[in-house]
């Protein structure tokens, strides 16, 4: 089997968006890739986060990623800092890397642009993203295409290391989501649904419970007009019949079929009971697994004892080539 590997910085809930476009599809590599699942928490540490809520971000996003599907039986889960070899590298790597490379990461100037003043690892993470990769001769990676350029720089790396000290690392393919699978915001069809918006109404968490989906859907807006239809003209109208195929397993043509002659109301009822049964037995795991700390601590220290074994291997083979081996 191919072996896959993704990483997801934590955070302390995902919304409907997060799992149709990013959780989802890992979920569905566990059946045919030998899938790593990362919680990148040295990531996260690029931007200021409160140490409370790390720990409690950490621990809800393995509950989330459980609740979604991930199986510990098939996939490993585990927490980035748990697994020292991925620092080492990123230093070895580092000194591969060169500064002009490094610099023309788009996400590192976007990110730098917003905020004041970006610490060094902010413009270091995607080097130690290539090391995450590069320790477990990952051949997929599953990643939204904003994380493209940095799956390149790790194969441009993986090509150089391998040039000058011998053949050491597979070099890894960017698997890019469909596009399609972009949910936009429930109160505005042409922005992003995004957990960091205004209103808890634009989004629906995995955590919300039936009554909150009912009103968040009923109050999602709609475009002027009233036929229930995609078009491009009409974002809000076809985002909500995009989570409405998404939910139900229907094609669009299909539920626009169902409707014609129906008002908003009608859909849009149907639509929160048909999201209200997508989403119930995942917030119910989620909630279950929530509840459970030193089950998820005990999936993750496994996930971790595993990893560490893979990588410890692959590192000492790393330092033999650099030539810090005696
Ligand atoms: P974020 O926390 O916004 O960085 O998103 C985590 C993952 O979820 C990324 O891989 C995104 O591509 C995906 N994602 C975020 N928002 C949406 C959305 N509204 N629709 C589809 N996928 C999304
Ligand atoms: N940088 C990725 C993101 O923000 C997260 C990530 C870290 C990752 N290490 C990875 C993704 C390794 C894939 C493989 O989404």
């Amino acid at each position: 089997m191919k072996r896959s590997l993704t990483g997801l910085q934590p955070t302390n809930f995902l919304h409907i968006g997060n799992y149709i476009g990013a959780v989802q599809p890992a979920v569905a590599l566990q059946s045919d890739t030998q899938l790593m699942m990362m919680i990148v928490d040295y990531h996260a540490i690029t931007m200021p986060q409160d140490p409370k809520e790390l720990r409690k971000n950490i621990l809800s996003a393995a509950a989330t990623y459980l609740g979604c599907g991930i199986d510990p039986a098939k996939t490993i889960l585990f927490q980035q800092s748990r697994v020292a070899e991925h620092m080492e590298l990123a230093w070895i790597l580092q000194c591969v890397a060169k500064m002009g490379e490094a610099e023309r990461m788009t996400q590192f100037k976007d990110k730098s642009a917003k905020g004041e003043s970006p610490t060094v690892g902010l413009f270091t993470y995607p080097i130690l993203m290539a090391a995450d990769i590069l320790l477990y001769d990952t051949e997929i990676v599953p990643v939204g295409e904003d994380q493209k350029q940095h799956v390149e720089l790790a194969r441009d790396l993986a090509i150089r290391f391998n040039r000058d000290f011998g053949e050491t690392f597979v070099v890894p393919e960017p698997k890019i989501r469909a596009e399609g699978a972009r949910i936009m915001a429930l109160d505005d069809g042409t922005k992003k649904m995004s957990k960091s918006a205004p209103s808890a109404k634009s989004y629906i968490a995995l955590t919300d419970d039936a009554d909150a989906i009912r009103k968040k859907i009923m109050s999602a807006v709609t475009d002027s007009g009233t036929e229930i239809r995609t078009d491009r003209n009409r974002p809000a109208i076809t985002n909500l019949l995009t989570v409405f195929s998404v939910a139900t397993g229907r094609s669009i043509e299909s539920i626009e079929l169902a409707y014609v002659g129906k008002g908003y109301g009608d859909f849009k009822k149907d639509l929160a009971e048909a999201v209200v049964e997508y989403l119930g037995p995942i917030r119910g795991r989620i909630l279950n697994f929530a509840a459970d700390e030193t089950e998820i601590k005990r999936i993750l220290a496994e996930g971790a004892e595993k990893a560490k074994g893979m990588a410890a291997f692959k590192m000492n083979k790393v330092r033999q080539r650099v030539g810090v081996t005696l």
